[in-house]
């Protein structure tokens, strides 16, 4: 049977398979069987720069009421229970999760601007859990805010944040830059060790009824694949940072997909929460078989061997694949 077991971020992965951030980590019940199942490292769900800077307002507030009223506010600590404490709950959550499994525990930290909230960095550091991932998911809407200074602005923060920690960090990006290859070097000389091709951008509709904007968000599923593997591809080989591919890998063929794409790990979310924790199973036995089949002996053996600099035709990557596609799409129509 082929050898799976592999590493990412410097930390040993019994698979290549990684259960990225969402509602699954909620329940440590849930992450022990993840771990049964077979999968190399859990992301737990983001800690939000929002909830960290909300949580800190409620402090000031109530320190600052307290210290005009009484010399003696610091006594008003113990009764902070009361408010909004979710990024200590948070943080006791993954320290809770790191006992209660041997994988390696990958916290998330979710926000876009410097200051004091990175701090949170270090103290998700402190509950033992084996690497950080900074998901820097904005929206640039502002006409005067040019492309490098918000690429800047990821960069600045990606440095402040590994300035904090001595765990490996990585960072999950969105597709939406004008040149990923330059930002995600950037982001390898700031210090990250890895980057998560891509963050899901929650997109939203229009109800032209009631004249508001819904956001619900959709599961993915396999054709969702096709954008991380491209970049995957160009990007493999080609940039420090190793490469977490997410989005889009629903089966043990896309898995098997992103490694021969060049990712040191694939990620997955949508096919747990819509199928389950057996689905690992399911994914980790069709890559080895496959494996055996083909007699790779083991996942660092394969992965990269179909990036852009390893394919025969590395244009398919590029836009000489752009006319093609059209062109045979034109050929089907006139
Ligand atoms: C319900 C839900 C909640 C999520 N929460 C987070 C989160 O807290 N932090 C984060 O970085 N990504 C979050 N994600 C994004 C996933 O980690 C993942 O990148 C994305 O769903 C694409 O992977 P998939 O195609 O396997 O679902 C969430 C996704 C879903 C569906």
């Amino acid at each position: 049977m082929a050898n799976i077991s592999t590493s990412y971020l410097g930390l040993t992965l019994g698979s290549p398979l990684v259960a990225s951030a969402s509602p699954l980590s909620k329940k440590l019940e849930n992450v022990v069987k993840l771990e049964e199942a077979g999968i190399g490292a859990i992301v737990v769900y983001s800690l939000f720069e929002e909830q960290i800077i909300h949580e800190q307002a409620d402090r000031d507030h109530f320190l600052s009421r307290g210290s005009n009223a009484h010399p003696e506010a610091q006594a008003y600590f113990p009764d902070l229970g009361s408010y909004n404490l979710e990024p200590d709950r948070y943080l006791a959550h993954l320290s809770a999760i790191r006992k209660a499994v041997k994988l390696p525990v990958i916290g998330s930290l979710n926000g876009v601007t410097r200051g004091g909230w990175t701090e949170w960095a270090r103290r998700i550091e402190e509950t033992g859990v084996n690497a950080l991932e900074l998901n820097v998911y904005s929206i640039p809407t502002d006409p005067v805010v040019d492309g490098v200074s918000v690429e800047n602005q990821v960069v600045d923060l990606v440095a402040e944040v590994v300035g904090k920690v001595g765990i490996p960090v990585s960072v999950k990006l969105s597709p939406f830059y004008s040149s990923i290859p330059h930002l995600v070097s950037r982001i390898g000389s700031a210090g990250a060790k890895g980057v998560v091709l891509f963050n899901r951008f929650l997109q939203p509709d229009l109800d032209p009824e009631n004249l508001s904007v819904l956001s619900a968000a959709k599961l993915s599923d396999s054709s969702d694949l096709s954008l991380p593997l491209r970049w995957t591809a160009i990007l493999s080989g080609r940039v420090a940072p190793q490469i977490a591919l997410s989005g889009g890998v629903a089966t043990g063929r896309d898995l098997l997909k992103a490694l021969l794409a060049g990712a040191q790990v694939g990620q997955v979310a949508s096919a747990i929460l819509s199928q389950g924790s057996d689905v690992v199973g399911r994914m980790l036995t069709e890559l080895g078989e496959w494996m055996d089949e083909q007699e790779y002996e083991s996942v660092d053996q394969l992965r990269g061997s179909m990036s852009q600099k390893k394919v025969a035709d590395p244009a398919a990557f590029e836009r000489a694949q752009y006319m093609r596609a059209l062109t045979s799409l034109d050929d089907r129509f006139v």
